[in-house]
């Protein structure tokens, strides 16, 4: 099993570290920065003896090493910078993803593509339609670290073991973010019979601004130890074959009612990228809110006709 992952900064070299300790495939690390993902690679590859693992890892600046991978996993991109309007952002880093999903076409039509560049929506949408691949086949991550993260709240509220939890987060990874406390449980037991509704409240509030409170504590970047570990589980789902159920960034075509927008919802991960989306029962306000969230990628995906292709789903 082959996995590249393209962006050897924060996200991208500790998911590569991740992915090769825990033995899941033949590593590739890739950065446009001459030397980066060479030296992170090197670093990493003397840990081998000291940690007792065989694993394989290469680092390079020449994308044309992705060759043949099975999977990719796209975080080359740039954080918002101060000064920096979204608008700049998404056009810089569109530029970025655009070139590099038509080498991921030219060199390894076959692979499952995974992005983690932010905004994510867009540029999942962006990777699907310039790749033209199965819309299976491209997905991206957010939704599952904001459910991480909403989790991670709520055991450290009730002073319970985070594994006991099951967080559930749809809609963008960005404004729109949307964390469903009914479909979030405790052992199975809605999370209702554990908390009032202003604490739940709370907890959401707190989960929407995570990103930006660590954003604000670092300086400079944002988070990259969850969103490393998020990236990495949803490249083992699919290496490993697991069938399971994440939130991830989608190409919708009628599901949730909705259409060509790339949005987070429940889905089944196994080999072959995305086997199921999953229909959650929402209800009105739940519907009401997810439409609105769509709504906004859609505006933003209208900024995006200059880098497309038509998809060929
Ligand atoms: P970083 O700045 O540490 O790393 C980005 C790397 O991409 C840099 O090393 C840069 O040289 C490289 N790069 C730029 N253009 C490239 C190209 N054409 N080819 C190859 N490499 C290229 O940033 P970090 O923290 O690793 O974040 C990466 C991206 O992931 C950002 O857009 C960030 O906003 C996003 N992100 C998304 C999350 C999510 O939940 N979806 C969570 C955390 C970060
Ligand atoms: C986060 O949520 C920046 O998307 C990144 O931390």
């Amino acid at each position: 099993m082959k996995i590249s992952i393209i962006g050897a900064g924060n996200v991208g070299s500790l998911t590569a570290m991740r992915l090769a300790q825990e033995g899941v495939g033949e590593i590739v690390l890739i950065d446009i920065a001459k030397g980066l993902a060479q030296g992170k690679c090197l670093d990493l590859d003397d840990g081998r003896s000291i940690l007792k693992c065989d694993y394989c890892i290469e680092g390079s600046s020449d994308l044309d090493k992705i060759k043949d991978s099975d999977i990719v996993v796209i975080t080359a991109g740039l954080a918002r910078k101060p000064g920096m309007s979204r608008e700049e952002l998404l056009n810089k880093n569109a530029q970025i993803i655009k070139e590099i999903s038509l080498n991921i076409k030219r060199l390894c039509p076959q692979a499952v593509v995974i992005v983690v560049t932010n905004p994510l929506d867009l540029m999942t949408y962006l990777v699907l339609k310039t790749t033209g691949f199965k819309p299976s086949k491209v997905f991206g991550m957010g939704v599952s670290l904001d459910g991480a993260r909403f989790a991670n709240l709520i055991a450290k509220e009730l002073n319970i073991p985070v594994a006991d939890i099951e967080a559930t987060v749809i809609a963008s990874h960005g404004e729109g973010m949307l964390p469903l406390p009914r479909f979030t449980t405790v052992k199975g037991v809605r999370l209702n019979e554990f908390l009032d509704d202003k604490k739940i409240e709370f907890l959401v509030e707190r989960t929407f601004k995570r990103g930006l409170e660590i954003l604000t504590l670092l300086g400079s970047g944002s988070a990259y130890f969850a969103p490393s570990a998020a990236a990495a589980a949803l490249v083992k789902a699919v290496a490993k074959n697991e069938k399971r159920v994440i939130g991830i960034c989608v190409y919708l075509n009628g599901e949730y009612g909705l259409n060509d927008v790339c949005i987070g919802v429940p889905c089944c991960l196994g080999k072959d990228g995305i086997e199921k989306i999953i229909e959650l029962d929402l209800n009105k306000e739940e519907k009401d809110k997810l439409n609105k969230s769509a709504d906004t990628i859609r505006e933003l995906i209208r900024q995006l006709p200059l880098f497309c292709q038509p998809v060929s789903a």
